[in-house]
């Protein structure tokens, strides 16, 4: 199938997730509703009605038009969606198009480094997601461009509606994240001697979506801006569209912010698998799960008195995930899976599943009581099946 992306949905899809992302709505259904409302009225007050009968090219949603100067008496108002605290893109924001998007400039950046500095910054960039998909002549260039920022206690590292001009990876230290709510700073977070920040605003051509404040004496990487979005910004920005969809229908990852799922996508790797491949195999060790993001996977299980006896117990289809069990219980995998026709499978390593699915970690053990009445009907009586706690 030939599959076109309208011209003005990428634009209109990132408006509305940074409004998400900014407003943390309780109802995000209702909230879509409203959003779109407001922006279609908003639409129509602005452009004269076509006559009847005759085609009306759709213009181009406000949020895709340049927004606005100081001069705005004679001007429509901008257009602003149903968020609390909005502050409204900088005016020099320019939008960002990853489909036509190379960067602003080929200039490369080059801050020296002692060799101290230089084993530093590679330990700091292990475990950054955002870098993974660079090859080694990418992240050579964001290695060499990067430049080090001593903090200290109390320190604004990030202002909440700041325009953005780096990108941060910690090398030390503490950190608070503060997100306005209602008006009021709330502390939504915080960053433990590891980690990044500071990528929404350069993703999204926003005002900082967060402050974030040392409590500690610490040291940081930071990245400018233009590198960033000339070598970092499109394999992130592609990856975090790419999975957004898929983890908005895994009811169990609701509930995580949108931010979070937003670190999940970062931590996703895609692998394709033949019809009938084997994904796992039960009493392995584990050290991954699976999110069904195409096709279908076969759930099957051995009598534990018959280890011949291998009886299929569930299908997962798109949407679904398996392969969680073994990673909370951190048992051998209770089951095998088979791929059924060709099926795309995103998969989340034990490490990001630690430090990102902590939030959904009561539903998953709550799958087990499921997984356990599955098994008493397939196999007859308990004594058949493995203890899966
Ligand atoms: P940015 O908006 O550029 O600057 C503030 C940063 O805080 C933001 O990017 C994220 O990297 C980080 N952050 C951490 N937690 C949150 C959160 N819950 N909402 C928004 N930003 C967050
Ligand atoms: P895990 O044990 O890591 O690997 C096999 C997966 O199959 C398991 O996690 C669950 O996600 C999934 N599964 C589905 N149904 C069952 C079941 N009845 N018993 C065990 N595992 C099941």
């Amino acid at each position: 199938m030939n599959l076109e992306i309208p011209p003005g949905l990428t634009d209109l899809l990132q408006e509305f997730t940074v409004s998400v992302l900014r407003e943390r709505p309780g109802d995000l259904v209702q909230f879509a509703a409203e959003y779109f409302n407001k922006l279609n009225e908003r639409r129509l007050n602005e452009k004269p009605q076509p006559p009847r009968g005759v085609r009306f090219e759709a213009p181009t949603p406000p949020p895709d038009e340049p927004m606005n100067t100081d001069d705005e008496d004679d001007e429509p108002e901008p257009f602003t969606p149903p968020i609390r605290n909005a502050r409204r893109p900088s005016v020099s924001a320019e939008r960002y198009d990853p489909e036509t998007d190379e960067g602003d400039t080929d200039e490369k950046i080059i801050h020296p480094k002692s060799d101290e500095q230089r084993w530093r910054l590679s330990e700091a960039i292990q475990n950054i997601l955002l870098f993974r998909s660079l090859d080694n002549a990418q992240l050579h260039e964001v290695l060499d461009a990067m430049f080090e920022r001593k903090v200290k206690p109390e320190e604004h590292v990030i202002d909440q509606g700041d325009d953005g001009d780096n990108f941060y990876v910690i090398d030390s230290g503490l950190y608070d994240i503060f997100v306005e709510i209602d008006g009021k700073p709330q502390n939504v977070g915080h960053y433990d001697n590891t980690g990044f920040f500071g990528e929404l605003a350069l993703m999204y051509n926003m005002p900082r979506a967060a402050t974030i404040v040392a409590t500690t004496e610490g040291s940081l990487w930071a990245l400018d801006r233009i590198t960033f979005r000339r070598i970092v910004l499109k394999n992130a920005f592609m990856k975090r569209k790419m999975y957004e969809n898929l983890l908005e229908c895994v009811p169990m990852l609701k509930t995580l912010d949108p931010y979070e799922r937003m670190n999940v996508a970062d931590a996703l790797v895609s692998k394709t698998c033949e019809a009938g491949e084997c994904i796992l195999r039960q009493g392995d060790e584990a050290d991954c799960m699976y999110f069904v993001e195409d096709g279908e996977v076969r759930i099957t299980v051995q009598s534990k008195s018959d280890p011949g006896n291998e009886v299929e117990v569930k299908r997962c289809g798109k949407g679904t995930y398996f392969g969680e069990l073994a990673l909370v219980t951190h048992k051998p995998r209770a089951a095998s899976a088979y791929a059924v026709g060709p099926t795309k499978l995103a998969v989340l390593d034990v490490q990001a599943f630690e430090r990102l699915l902590g939030p959904c970690m009561n539903l998953m053990k709550r799958n087990i009581d499921e997984y356990e009445e599955q098994l008493v009907q397939v196999f007859g009586d308990k004594a058949s099946i493995t203890d899966l706690r």
